[in-house]
């Protein structure tokens, strides 16, 4: 099926918030200029949310306020009206007793968080794990118009002239203090050369995984997985991506537009062809779901 864009201009979502003289829309509108808005912020231009999970207590995602900024630089920029706000965030390193456990918690604050609210279309900020999917799952249940930015992965460790990886080195340098191969000081040296940069693990895990997923899915911009989260091309992007929203929320380009069975079974390819993590099947699925589209095998 071929994407026919809508007519622009066109009274938006938000119009029902905004747009009028009731006592409701003097409600919604004065409190929103508390924040030093000035009026023509109001005047039907598209409203876009920036759906964080910056949260100190989900590291890989803790320079993602920064990324926000570069978001909203973007969408200001083609003439949108920027509103950054929080949503639960799963830290795959610090939340017990497992993040998958908030997975689908995660996804109805963020589909609540958008339904409730005067959003015409809405940037996904995630990274870790978790959070990829929540937030991907939540906006498909709204179906505004949505695009993933995520944080990128962290740089490379190096301890001792040896590559350090996210996933393996836990493991091997945990079972080397015990062994008597490592010192204290050694181990304390080789964690902090471990993670030595934001962003999220930098193997192919689930949040590298799920990145290439949005992308592969048509929800990222093309690029977006690969970019490291230090790297100045990820700012850039995140601006692109600014932009972007707005035109699709003129054009109308839903999540349902975008993840049909075709989408899912590019992903699933792309998830064979870059050696991704298993969990892509579950947050595929549980994606797939909330767009109704059915990924059974056919006959
Ligand atoms: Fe966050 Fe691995 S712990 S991506």
């Amino acid at each position: 099926m071929v994407f026919k864009p809508a007519h622009w201009p066109r009274k938006l979502r938000s119009a029902e918030w905004f747009g009028g003289t009731s006592r409701d829309h003097i409600y919604h509108r004065s409190w929103m200029k508390n924040q030093g808005l000035p009026d023509d912020m109001f005047d039907g231009r598209p409203v876009i949310g920036i759906c964080n999970t910056w949260s100190q207590l989900t590291p890989c995602n803790g320079h993602l306020r920064d990324l926000a900024e570069r978001v909203r630089h973007g969408i200001y920029e083609a003439g949108g009206f920027p509103v950054e706000f929080p949503v639960f965030s799963t830290g795959e390193s610090t939340l017990r007793p497992t993040a998958m456990m908030f997975r689908n918690l995660a996804s109805m604050d963020v589909e609540e968080a958008i339904r409730g609210t005067p959003l015409d279309g809405v940037v996904l900020l995630v990274g870790c794990d978790k959070t990829t999917p929540s937030l991907l799952m939540g906006a498909a249940s709204v179906d505004l118009p949505a695009i993933v930015v995520t944080g990128g992965p962290m740089l490379n460790g190096w301890f001792q002239g040896e590559r350090v990886g996210s996933g393996t080195h836990l493991w091997k340098f945990s079972e080397a203090v015990k062994a008597g191969e490592m010192t204290q000081e050694e181990f304390l040296e080789a964690e902090a050369a471990m993670s030595r940069s934001p962003g999220s693990c930098n193997t192919m895990g689930t949040a590298s995984t799920m990145a290439s997923m949005a992308e592969a899915l048509g929800m990222a911009l093309s690029g977006n997985a690969a970019i490291p989260a230090v790297d100045s091309r990820r700012r850039v992007m995140a601006h692109l991506s600014g932009r972007r929203i707005v035109q699709m929320v003129k054009d109308d380009l839903k999540p349902s537009d975008i993840l049909t069975r075709q989408a899912f079974e590019n992903a699933v390819r792309t998830n064979g062809a870059i050696g991704g993590s298993t969990n892509a099947v579950i947050h595929l699925l549980a994606i797939a779901g909330r767009v109704g589209v059915d990924l059974s095998l056919e006959d």
